[in-house]
């Protein structure tokens, strides 16, 4: 399905980069459905929340977190957060980032499920992952649709449950 579905953009943002899009697997139903599915499945029973990263996380955790009967969290990129966040600076494969997070929207001890559409260099993750962990709330488990190999993004969260629908070579 993935195989299938996914776009391979080639040059994409940046000479060299090869651009995994997943918008034709997003607009498929039966694509969407069963990615969603297969990203929650492991975790059954193991959270109470699933966060979403911007912007590409948004679209699998407010769908996993409707199809588990759980609220979604989101982490955003810096500046978009209208109540006081805490905050986390990230590199990236070709750039760096900063994501924020709501202080007050989950409780310590919150189990939380992190999703994303690709781990690269876990640069994105592993910057989620600190900051829930900031506000006393517990990573239940990482669930992404791709993973690159060769950029050791799994190695930047260690510790942590890590699944990924499929391994591609970067
Ligand atoms: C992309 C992708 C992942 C991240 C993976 O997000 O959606 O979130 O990079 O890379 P990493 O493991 O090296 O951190 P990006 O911030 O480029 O764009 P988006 O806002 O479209 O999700
Ligand atoms: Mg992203």
């Amino acid at each position: 399905m993935l195989d299938r579905l996914c776009a391979i953009v080639p040059d994409y943002p940046q000479p060299g980069i090869s651009f995994k899009d997943l918008t034709p697997v997003f607009a498929d139903p039966t694509g969407l459905r069963r990615m969603v599915d297969e990203l929650i499945a492991p975790f059954e029973g193991q959270f109470d929340i699933v966060a979403g990263l911007e912007a590409r996380g948004f679209v699998l955790a407010a769908a996993a977190a409707y199809a588990s009967g759980k609220g979604m969290l989101t982490i955003r990129k810096a500046g978009k957060l209208p109540r006081e966040v805490y905050r986390d600076e990230y590199t990236l494969e070709y750039g760096s980032g900063c994501l924020e997070m709501h202080r007050d929207e989950i409780a310590p001890g919150t189990r939380v499920l992190i999703l994303d559409d690709v781990l690269a260099t876990g640069g994105t993750v592993g910057s989620a992952v600190r900051l829930v962990e900031l506000t006393g709330a517990v990573v239940a488990g990482i669930g992404v649709v791709l993973e690159l190999d060769g950029l050791d993004g799994r190695a930047k969260l260690d510790g942590h449950e890590v699944v990924s629908l499929q391994l591609v070579h970067s």
